[in-house]
Order: structure tokens, then sequence, then C-alpha cells
């Protein structure tokens, strides 16, 4: 299967997102707790002049994820406010006094709440941010994952002492499992999906990812100065891209750049349900098979889909050769992109030079005027995989 695009039926240039539905999008604390943490640092925003000028644009910015922590991904923005706003919630149902920033790395504090195993299903990087918050707080995480997960991956979560299944599934049939066990062991679910009765920590994960666009606000996305035309956003359950779609929305309105959402060809859920699902989402129909793991998903997330829906002009399939075109464009820049990381990129490269794509590249108007922002949203973490795809490509 080729590289599929399809311009958005849905688009709003002024989404109403006033309901009680979207009210998680008024949280305003989300890069305070972010900076409160212990290690926070913003991660690097680069501006790549040579890439720009071979891709006939002309400026590429990339928001530079691996840096995020030590987890090698932006996700414990997620799972870390997630499971503050939890922990905040729990303690106000008990106590009259506050839970703050500072209450979060109080273990002391924490412990008066008890003990808590938070579970997450994962196809790597969700489940690794997970462990890592849970280690902070001296609490447990169990994680499920998908056959077929590297070890890397598996050795990375449990590196942070948590337990890990791997079961005999897709990433979709581990988000089931995970609600049974929850609910037959007690334990609290910190999925970064969302589905039908399940929305609450979901929305903090996403809002989570939002400091990743705050933390540009000195450089590109000025007030009342955007200084970028299009972002391309990757999507696996859709919230990392629903993070940024709801930044710029409610950031800009209709002076927003164009919003492109990356999805791997065979499982592209976005782009499925936009085609097929008459304005419902429906579950990915491809074969659910692609090196950006991070991104094989294939039913989207209930809080992410109606902001997509409202806000994206163009969803875009790619096969997984641009995922490594992408890798070796940041290596030689010196940017180490693990396969999902480097999915927005690819994105880019696909809608420049893929034939099949080349009348959304013309309808979308990407000239060499342009000015793009992409974001690396992981480091190698399939390092053996990363080696395999740099040496195929002729580098190091
Ligand atoms: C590296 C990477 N990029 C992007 C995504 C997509 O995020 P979401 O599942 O919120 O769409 C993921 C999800 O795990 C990921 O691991």
């Amino acid at each position: 299967m080729s590289c599929r695009y399809s311009f958005n039926p849905f688009f709003k240039t002024k989404p109403d997102w006033s309901g009680p539905f979207f009210s998680f999008l008024e949280d305003n604390d989300i890069l305070d707790f972010h900076k409160a943490l212990p290690n926070y640092k913003p991660t690097p925003l680069h501006r790549l002049i040579k890439l720009a000028r071979i891709l006939g644009i002309s400026e590429l910015y990339i928001k530079d994820e691996a840096h995020r922590f030590d987890v090698k991904a932006f996700k414990p923005l997620g799972a870390s406010y997630a499971i503050y706003r939890f922990l905040k919630k729990e303690w106000a149902k008990r106590f009259a006094s506050e839970f703050d920033f500072n209450s979060f790395k109080d273990k002391k504090k924490i412990e008066k709440l008890g003990r808590f195993t938070f579970c997450a299903a994962s196809d790597g990087n969700h489940g690794k941010a997970v462990a890592w918050t849970a280690r902070q707080l001296g609490q447990k995480a169990v994680i499920y994952m998908p056959r077929g997960t590297v070890k890397a991956r598996i050795d990375s979560i449990e590196s942070e002492g948590s337990r890990v299944f791997v079961i005999n599934g897709t990433y979709d049939d581990c988000v089931k499992r995970v609600s049974y066990e929850v609910r037959k062991n007690r334990w609290v679910e910190v999925a970064d999906t969302a589905y039908k009765g399940y929305t609450k920590i979901p929305s903090w994960i996403l809002n989570g990812y939002t400091t990743i666009f705050r933390e540009m606000e000195e450089t590109i996305n000025i007030n009342d100065n955007i200084n970028v035309d299009y972002v391309f956003l990757q999507a696996g359950v859709g919230a990392f891209a629903a993070a940024g779609a709801s930044y710029y929305v409610r950031k800009y309105l209709e002076k927003r750049p164009a919003l492109i959402c990356i999805e791997p060809q065979e499982a592209a859920g976005f782009l499925d349900s936009i085609e097929f699902g008459r304005g419902q989402p429906i579950a990915a129909k491809g074969k659910m098979e692609t090196i950006m793991a991070g991104l094989n998903c294939g039913i989207p997330s209930l809080v992410a889909w109606p902001i997509l829906k409202d806000s994206i002009n163009l969803f875009i399939a790619i096969s997984d050769n641009y995922a490594e075109d992408a890798m070796a464009e940041y290596f030689k820049e010196g940017i180490i992109a693990g396969e999902s990381g480097a999915s927005g990129l690819a994105g880019l490269i696909a809608l420049l030079k893929d034939k099949n794509l080349k009348h959304a590249k013309n309808k979308l108007k990407i000239t060499k005027k342009s000015r793009v922002l992409v974001i690396n949203t992981e480091k190698d973490t399939d390092p053996e995989n990363y080696r395999r795809i740099i040496s195929k490509m002729g580098l190091k």
C-alpha cells in the first residue's frame, strides 16, 4: 500500500469547544507543574537550515523530545500530570488541606493516601512514562504490552521497577486487558487512550503534552505572531496530536498554522475514520504492522477524536520507508530519532516527494516560503533497529 491522504471534510475554521466535554482544555497549571518536577528542562528547538534548503522550504523547526527528562520520549509529560491530578483528587476526597506541586514530590504525603498500582497498556513509551512516574512516587506500576514488543522496550520499563506482561494481541487488546485487570485487582488505570466511560485520565494526559507547545512561546509560538505555517503531528491514539491541535486552535483560532496529522499506512485509525466513519471514530482497517511502534494503535482515543476531527486540515498515512528516510535525515543533523519519533518529519518528506501526495501538497500550498514545525517525539527506543536502519541507509 502506498501513501494515502484525505483533506478533512469536518474541518472547522472556528471550532466551538465551549461545552462541558472540552472543559479540561481550560486547565492552565500544566507547564508550571512540569517546571516544578526535579530535573525539568525545556527540550531544545532546532532550526535546520540545510535540510530546509534541501526540502525546498523556508524554515524547518524541530522540537526535540528525545531529551525529555531521561525517558527518551515526550510521554512523561502526560503520565506525570495525569497521576498528579489523580492524586490531587484523591487527596481532596479525604483531607481538607491543599495537594500542590510540592505534595507530588513528597513521598510521605503520598503514602498517607495509601499504596497504588498504576496500570497501563503501551507500545513502549507510555508504559515507560507511567513506570518512571510511579518509581519517583514510591508506588508500583504494571504495564501490558503487545506481542512482538522488542526486548529493549521491556527492559527499559522493568528498569524502573515495574512489572511487564506481554500479551498475545495488539495494543488495542492490551487496552481491553488493562481495563479488566484494574477492576479485578483494584489498580489505577492510567490509559493514554479514552474509551466510552473512561475519559478523565486520558484528558489529563493529553493536556500534559501541551507543555511541548507552550515551551515554544518565546521562539515560534509568540503571542499574536505565529512564526510557523504548518505543523506536522504524528498520531497513535491521537493524544499527542490533539495536544498540539488544541493548543494552536485555542491560542490562534483561525490564524493557526495548517495542522497535518501523520499515521502509518497500516495503522491509520484517524484517516480511516475520516474517510469511512461518517463522522464517527472507527478502528483502523490496516494490518497493524509498522516499524513506527508508538503509532501502531488502531482505535482513536475518544478525547482526541473530536479535537482532531474539528481542527486537522489534512490526514496522511505514510509507508515505513519515509520513517527510515526521516531517521537518516535526523542522523545527518546530529539528532537521534526513533521510528515513531521521526514520523512527523517523515510526513513532511512524503508530502513533498511522494507522487500519490502531489495533489495534497499543491492544495496545501507548501512553497519555498513555508515555515514548518515537526516534533521528534522519541530517541532510539529500539537501539538495535535504529542501528540497522541507519547502517542500511549507508550512514555510520
Ligand atoms: C514516540 C511516539 N510518538 C508519537 C506517539 C503518538 O502519541 P499518541 O498515542 O498520543 O497519538 C507515541 C505514542 O506512543 C510515541 O510513542
